[in-house]
């Protein structure tokens, strides 16, 4: 992280944005143009420009001692695609499969973000898994849930096993989702979706989800540890909600209305729900909201909280992603065995 551009670019803008408010706190209240912050222009159509050199991108990588990737089309009418990820290892059959969504608040980012392909590339090899990570389509152009139906495409494709590396080195009966930040909420709630699609999504068996710092909001909108995040945070959700919907919402809020009945689904499938989350985040008591919501639920969950750090550290430091794969073969044991 220490070239600038880098540091800018990555979730880590959440981190740094936390400096930024606490040098400014004691002077005078910061003003914050989250435009220009995120580095994106409002356009007069709804959508908005992403400034490029901003946003690198990586192409896969077809030679590793790590893993190895590939691009393939999902759906091409919606202009989604899958990165999958292959660990260079000699025994590699019957791996588990872990479809992926990455971060950056529903509106930003990719799986070919240079540091979610890595930590993809590790996460295959260190866990030993197939990983089929989704390039949903983001908002605002388009809300949620184009990016719970995209990943949910992603699990009968998967399902379907046209691809070669699927079939040959997969095994749909242990299947993860796994996602990190806003991709923590798609799959909490393709994950919802699925519960009730079991018969038609076999042979894919999910046995879990792992939640990495999902981006949830809260029972209130004013949750969140720093209440100077709240123009970022609105912004945000106000450009990925349904055009009309309200903090009353069940994409915004997991516990609205009690949560959803397919809970009761999740719980009688034994499935089991990893949370990782560190107290440094902004949005970490909604986590923890949501992990003791889920506990009061019946559903088998199991924290691993910590203390500091921000948002975004278990894609971009190195230890804090090996103590989540740790906390992931613990929890998911026998399933993932490396
Ligand atoms: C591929 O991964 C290896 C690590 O195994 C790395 O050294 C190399 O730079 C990567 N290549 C590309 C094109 O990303
Ligand atoms: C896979 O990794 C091994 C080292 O573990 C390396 O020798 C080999 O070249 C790699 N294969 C490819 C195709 O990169
Ligand atoms: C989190 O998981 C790691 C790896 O399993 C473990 O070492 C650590 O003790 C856990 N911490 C908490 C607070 O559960
Ligand atoms: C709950 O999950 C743990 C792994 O975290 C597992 O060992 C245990 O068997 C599960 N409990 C039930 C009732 O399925």
């Amino acid at each position: 992280m220490k070239n600038p551009t880098k540091l800018l670019v990555f979730l880590f803008l959440i981190a740094s944005l936390v400096s930024i408010q606490i040098t400014l706190s004691n002077a005078q209240p910061p003003l914050i143009d989250p435009y220009a912050f995120f580095h994106i222009i409002p356009n007069p159509d709804g959508s908005i420009t992403r400034i490029k050199e901003f946003y690198p991108i990586v192409p896969p990588n077809t030679s590793s001692n790590i893993a190895f990737s590939r691009d393939v089309p999902l759906n091409p009418a919606k202009k989604t695609w899958i990165r999958l990820y292959l660990p260079n290892k000699s025994n590699d059959y019957n791996l588990p499969i872990v479809v992926f969504a990455h971060g950056g608040q529903f509106i930003l980012l990719s799986t070919a973000t240079p540091q979610f392909d890595s930590f993809l590339s590790n996460t295959a090899n260190q866990l030993h898994v197939l990983v089929v990570s989704v390039e949903y389509r983001l908002a605002p152009e388009h809300r949620l849930p184009a990016a719970y139906d995209d990943v949910l495409d992603a699990l009968y494709w998967v399902k379907d096993k046209k691809d070669e590396w699927v079939r040959k080195y997969g095994d749909a009966s242990k299947c993860i989702l796994m996602g990190e930040s806003a991709g923590g909420n798609i799959v909490y709630n393709v994950g919802l979706r699925a519960s009730v699609l079991t018969r038609e999504l076999r042979p894919l068996v999910i046995r879990g989800l792992v939640l990495i710092q999902p981006f949830f909001g809260g029972s209130s909108p004013k949750s969140a540890n720093d209440g100077n995040f709240q123009a970022v945070d609105d912004l945000l959700w106000h450009m990925s909600l349904p055009i009309g919907a309200n903090w009353n919402n069940p994409y915004f809020n997991p516990m609205y209305g009690g949560g959803s009945h397919n809970l009761d689904r999740i719980k009688g499938l034994g499935w089991r729900i990893a949370i990782a989350g560190c107290d440094g985040d902004f949005i970490f008591y909604r986590q923890l909201e949501v992990f003791k919501f889920l506990e009061r639920r019946g559903v088998n969950v199991t924290g691993n909280f910590t203390r500091g750090f921000y948002h975004g550290v278990f894609i971009g430091d190195a230890t804090k992603a090996q103590q989540l794969y740790q906390f992931v073969r613990g929890v998911f044991s026998p399933y993932v065995t490396s």
